[in-house]
């Protein structure tokens, strides 16, 4: 077998069987399949897509590249919880701490940026210090000692997830549901969870532009964690407006610091309460929504939650001085602001056209070698529904040294629509998948 046979399989739109896929993910498992050849299979896969067996054939090789984390000796349901990207998405390192101050073991196998969208793993890497590489035995005693761990691909957790999703990053092979599926449901496996909670973003900043197809891709993950005997639920989240206010790497750390203590920007705060919630529900911590979110609040007021996050900074090798002096966390003097040009109501945000203003900041990769600047990103001051008058800043750029600041400025300036009328503000959760 071959792998430019295979690749010419996929390209004419047939199937491929298990042992094609276990070739390919070998090949880039041991090194031995050139990068051209991963990323022309990937392209076919993007333009043909995948069966549901092939995605599940994918999603298995994957996990098989690398060990299967086993969580039994650790008491209690591990809740995993993944997103499948978008502008401003900080919730799982909000989510994590809050639900292990509640008592639930969150393991979790995060990414780096992807696309115009952010990494939770970029974003944990700007606390000086912070170690996203742990190896399976770390990772298992910072869960064990503070109920959650964040950490990355390794060269022994689905490493062919770790060099497949660097290759798709420039690639442009990122808006596949096969892809994704296996991708995501690659790592919640190998993590060890028992429960799997997806956030799939659906919208402008989304990989997933609407609806129907934010579904499919729900229903792909949960039908393959289903299969593996894993319970797995997705939420379908809006992803028009980027999450919160800041889009960046440490600008985004402030905001979940801001978020675990109780000052955080109200629909980060809903999509993680919503989270959360459900993740006391699945871990039997609480017998209903109602007393799981009373358990949610007093974590939060009572410093538990925050608390929690230094604990895992600390474990992971990081500062948790950051958690009360946010002068540790890397910070750009540049500053320029997208003004309102007219009086009037901010009727939408568009989270793609901010995600690529913050990309070409510096926020992500443009070539798989690329290192991003923690410090630069955009933080809105403007979100839709608000009021606006002419000359009011909409947004400001945080840059270094005039980096890409025109660009970012006449993206940005695309991304706001004002008009006469207040517009209708939609929820932010927008249904779920079972
Ligand atoms: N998150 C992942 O882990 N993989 C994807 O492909 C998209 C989002």
């Amino acid at each position: 077998m071959r792998v430019v046979d295979v690749i010419a399989k996929k390209r004419d739109g047939d199937t491929l069987s298990r042992e094609e896929i276990e070739l390919f993910v070998n090949g880039v498992t041991c090194g031995t399949l050139p990068d051209y050849q991963a990323s022309a299979l990937l392209m076919a896969i993007v333009l043909r897509g995948m069966t549901i067996e092939e995605t599940s054939w994918l999603t298995d090789s994957i996990v098989n590249s690398g060990t299967r984390v086993d969580l039994s000796d650790i008491p209690g349901v591990k809740v995993g919880k993944h997103s499948t990207g978008g502008v401003g998405d900080k919730v799982s390192i909000v989510l994590a701490p809050l639900a292990a101050a509640c008592g639930v073991v969150m393991p979790k196998m995060s990414g780096r940026g992807l696309g115009h969208t952010g990494g939770t793993l970029d974003k944990l890497e700007s606390i000086p210090g912070y170690r996203v590489d742990l190896d399976v035995d770390e990772f298992k005693t910072v869960l064990k000692e503070v109920g959650t761990s964040i950490i990355g691909q390794t060269a022994s957790l689905v490493p062919a997830d770790k060099k497949l999703y660097a290759l798709r990053d420039v690639t442009a092979t990122i808006g596949s549901i096969p892809l994704i599926s296996a991708s995501v449901m690659s790592k919640k496996l190998a993590e060890g969870s028992d429960v799997v909670m997806l956030d799939v973003k659906c919208g402008d900043g989304a990989f997933m532009k609407d609806e129907g197809s934010a579904r499919a891709l729900a229903s792909t993950m949960v039908a393959i964690g289903t299969r593996a005997g894993v319970r797995t639920e997705a939420f379908i989240t809006d992803m028009n407006t980027p999450l919160g206010r800041a889009v960046g790497n440490s600008l985004e750390i402030v905001e979940c610091l801001d978020t675990l203590q109780g000052r955080g920007p109200a629909d980060l705060s809903e999509v993680v309460k919503r989270f959360a919630t459900r993740a006391l529900v699945l871990a039997g911590r609480e017998s209903d929504d109602a007393s799981a979110l009373r358990r949610i609040d007093q974590a939060l007021l009572s410093g538990k939650a925050i608390e929690t996050l230094g604990r895992m900074i600390e474990r992971q090798g990081g500062d948790r001085r950051v958690i009360d002096d946010y002068s540790l966390l890397p910070s750009v003097a540049g500053r320029e602001h997208c003004v309102a040009p007219r009086d009037g109501f901010v009727s939408a945000v568009k989270a793609g056209a901010i995600g690529v203003a913050a990309n070409l900041l510096g926020a992500g990769r443009s070539n798989v070698d690329d290192r991003v600047d923690p410090a630069v990103g955009v933080v809105l001051h403007a979100k839709p529904g608000a009021r606006v008058t002419r000359g009011q800043p909409l947004m400001e750029i945080h840059h270094r040294s005039g980096r890409a600041v025109s660009e970012a400025l006449s993206i940005c300036s695309t991304a706001f629509t004002i008009t006469d009328d207040p517009p209708v503000v939609h929820p932010v959760i927008l249904g779920d998948v079972r």
